[in-house]
């Protein structure tokens, strides 16, 4: 049990890899705050994890919408008294050329997937201070690295989440808080079949991307799990700043 004792924060957690984090967190025994926009799907999560004999609560938060996330600390340290273990992992994908985007859905996509690391980070990091080490992972894309036709805001967005997670990495090393973020390729999740519905074929899409990947396949969010849960623990005690690519070799080839 590695996390026996440890409390971690998981934004994004009623589906996708946020919840295949929180119940792999779980599993190693850390106690669960799942955060999402969505109550029921986060209140799935808590009931999967307690059925196994974990320990969850469901906030529910816009982790764009400053008010909400200082519930999430406050709500937090009510049920735990401390928070150890924070991952950023909320997100939304759009589509769309910096000419075919409005300002709502930049200013939209920016707030969920960039704005809301600078939230979070900002409430629940003076809590993780009081604990002398802990742990911040930021959920971004290789889409942060590389990009492609029609992902303005995201890629923007996923960018500057790596460059976020070196600053905070630097102002947080003397706490002895690594910051570190993860950098899928396409990963099974529902927001990945959202985006292959968006076309005429959404298997033969799902089969492409797949085909992208040097592996030939997609992967699934518990392969992105593990490594969160490997650089939150102390196996990663010299990781910091580090942006990690799960992607299957994605971006490995030309
Ligand atoms: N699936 C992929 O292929 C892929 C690849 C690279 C990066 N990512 C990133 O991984 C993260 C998780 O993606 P996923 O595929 O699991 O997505 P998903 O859509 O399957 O799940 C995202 C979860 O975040 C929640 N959420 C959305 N907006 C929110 C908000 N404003 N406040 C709180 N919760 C909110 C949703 O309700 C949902 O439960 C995202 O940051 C995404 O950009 C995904």
């Amino acid at each position: 049990m590695e996390f026996e004792g440890k409390v971690a924060v998981i934004t994004g957690a009623g589906m996708g890899m946020g919840k295949a984090i929180a119940i792999a967190f779980a599993e190693e025994g850390a106690s669960i705050v799942v955060v999402d926009v969505n109550i029921d799907t986060g209140q799935e999560t808590v009931k999967a994890i307690q059925s196994k004999g974990g320990r969850a609560i469901f906030i529910q938060a816009d982790v764009s919408n400053a008010l909400d996330v200082q519930q999430i600390a406050v709500g937090t340290v009510n049920a735990f008294e401390r928070i150890d273990i924070l991952v950023n992992n909320a997100g939304i994908q759009h589509y769309g050329s910096v000419v075919e985007t409005t300002e709502e859905e930049w200013d939209q996509v920016l707030g969920v997937n960039l704005k809301s690391i600078f939230l979070c980070s900002k409430y629940c990091i003076p809590e993780i201070q009081k604990q002398g080490n802990g742990s911040v992972i930021n959920i971004a894309s290789v889409q942060g690295i590389a990009s492609q036709k029609r992902v303005c805001p995201y890629s923007a967005s996923k960018g500057g989440a790596i460059s976020l997670t070196r600053n905070m990495a630097i102002d947080f090393a003397a706490d002895n808080i690594r910051v570190n973020c993860v950098c899928p390729g396409s990963i099974d999740t529902p927001l990945l079949r959202a985006a292959a519905e968006l076309t005429s074929n959404s298997q033969q899409t799902i089969k492409e991307w797949a085909d992208a990947h040097v592996l030939k396949r997609v992967g699934q969010p518990e392969e992105v799990a593990q490594v969160v849960l490997f650089l939150a623990g102390d196996k990663a005690s010299f990781v910091t700043g580090a942006a990690y690519v799960v992607d299957g070799g994605l971006i490995a080839q030309l």
